[in-house]
């Protein structure tokens, strides 16, 4: 069947590159892209036209990092850095998921409330609860939500009520990888927490988990100073934090490092070279104190770099704040440097929010023909109507101006969810 929407379409094609297409159709057959034409081409003018005026029809997006049990709690407690944080509000909040029915209830709100901010594809952590991540996984495909989740991985270097033992971990990451076979929108990703709470044997068994099964891998990396103190003193063979997880298989294209913060030239070299995918998140690096990454030298170095909202280190799921909170990010670091080139432009910042974590799913970036569609319709015909006010500009406007309540429709996977 075919269809189409109709407004002013605008498409991260590259962290340079937006396609802009005022007032035009984008065409779907059977839910999936066909093409965005200025007018309806004669053999698809029985396509059934949802006409969303003078809106903004964007890219869903891709929030490549959070975490699922951390939602509950956004907000509090921004006022430590990240390891007291994690012992004060995330592990006590995390235990909670050995409950499944209080796990359902609030993956459920996470779910509709990602859809509601226009995030239809993740890479999310659950906690180290396989019953709990599994319900998770089934409530984000339930509401539409795509992407990858992971059962977390902690065997060390945390509360006894939050901790397995290193044959617990192995074996329940076993038992959930063989039952989350039944879901197909939401996919399993290896998810050691982070280098400190995991032991050598636990990593190794991940890293050959990882080479049998071909599977992708999330977790943490120079995200704040003590932290990466902590890595130096468990791990003193390893010169620089990325090598532990090189050490055991774990850095290649198919990981995500979250934060990224304080790498070094070397450090994001070896991640350039290996192809291992830097998640830029802005609003926790701010809250938990823990720097300001160098996002625009990544790009320049051409990393392919993704956003996340990092909930609850994070204090928004909205990925129009994220994307704010990044380009303020980049220019307080231009500021501290007198250096104008750490500012990011808008081009990067909503490639970063779409594209960058459509490729790493394995998805064509843009509105691909043959994708199933992934966009939301962001109206911000209630801003003044500036005179020649460019599409542009309207779109860099709404980053900063609007949220939630001003999407009027989300699909995903061709599909209409909202
Ligand atoms: N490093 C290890 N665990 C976490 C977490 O839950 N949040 C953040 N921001 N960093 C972490
Ligand atoms: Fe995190």
């Amino acid at each position: 069947m075919l269809t189409a929407l109709k407004g002013n379409i605008l498409e991260a094609l590259s962290p340079d590159t937006l396609g802009i297409h005022p007032n035009s159709y984008l065409v779907l057959e059977d839910g999936r892209v066909a093409g965005i034409y200025p007018v309806l081409p004669d053999n698809i003018t029985e396509a059934q036209v949802e006409d969303f005026g003078d809106a903004l029809i964007l890219q869903s997006f891709a929030d490549m990092h959070l975490h699922g049990p951390q939602y509950e709690f956004m907000g509090t407690g921004m006022d430590r850095p990240l390891l007291q944080w994690l012992d004060t509000y995330a592990f006590p909040t995390e235990a909670r998921y050995a409950n499944i029915d209080y796990a359902r209830e609030k993956y459920r709100i996470l779910a509709h409330d990602l859809i509601q901010n226009g995030t239809t594809r993740v890479c999310m952590f659950s906690s180290l609860h396989t019953d709990a991540t599994l319900i998770l996984m089934e409530e984000l495909e339930k509401a539409g939500v795509t992407g990858y989740v992971g059962k977390v991985n902690m065997d060390r270097n945390a509360p006894p009520y939050l901790c397995e033992t290193t044959e617990e971990s192995e074996r329940e990451t076993l038992r959930w990888l063989e039952k989350c076979k039944r879901f197909t929108l939401v996919k399993p990703i290896l998810t050691p927490r982070f280098a400190p709470s995991c032991s050598p044997e636990l990593l190794s068994f991940l890293g050959k988990l990882k080479e049998e099964r071909d599977l992708p891998v999330q977790s943490h990396l120079s995200e704040n100073t003590g932290e990466i103190a902590l890595v130096a003193q468990l791990f003193p063979d390893c010169r620089q934090y990325w090598e532990v997880y090189d050490k055991y298989g774990l850095f290649d294209s198919k990981t995500l490092m979250a934060h990224c913060v304080h790498s070094d030239r070397r450090e994001r070299a070896a991640m350039r070279m290996r192809g291992v995918h830097p998640v830029h998140c802005a609003s926790s690096n701010n809250s938990l104190m823990s720097g300001i990454s160098p996002v625009a030298d990544m790009l320049r170095e051409g990393q392919a770099v993704c956003l996340g909202s990092d909930v609850s280190g994070g204090t928004t799921l909205s990925m129009l704040h994220t994307m704010a909170n990044s380009i303020n990010a980049s220019k307080d670091r231009g500021s501290m440097k007198q250096d104008v080139s750490q500012a990011i432009s808008i081009e990067q910042a909503y490639y970063m929010a779409t594209g960058a974590g459509q490729a790493f799913l394995g998805h064509g970036i843009g509105f691909q023909a043959g994708e199933p569609l992934h966009a939301i319709v962001l109206d911000d015909t209630g801003l003044p109507k500036l005179p020649n006010i460019t599409l542009r500009e309207r779109l860099l406007r709404a980053v900063y101006r609007l949220d939630d309540r001003h999407i009027r429709a989300v699909y995903s996977e061709g599909v209409r969810r909202l």
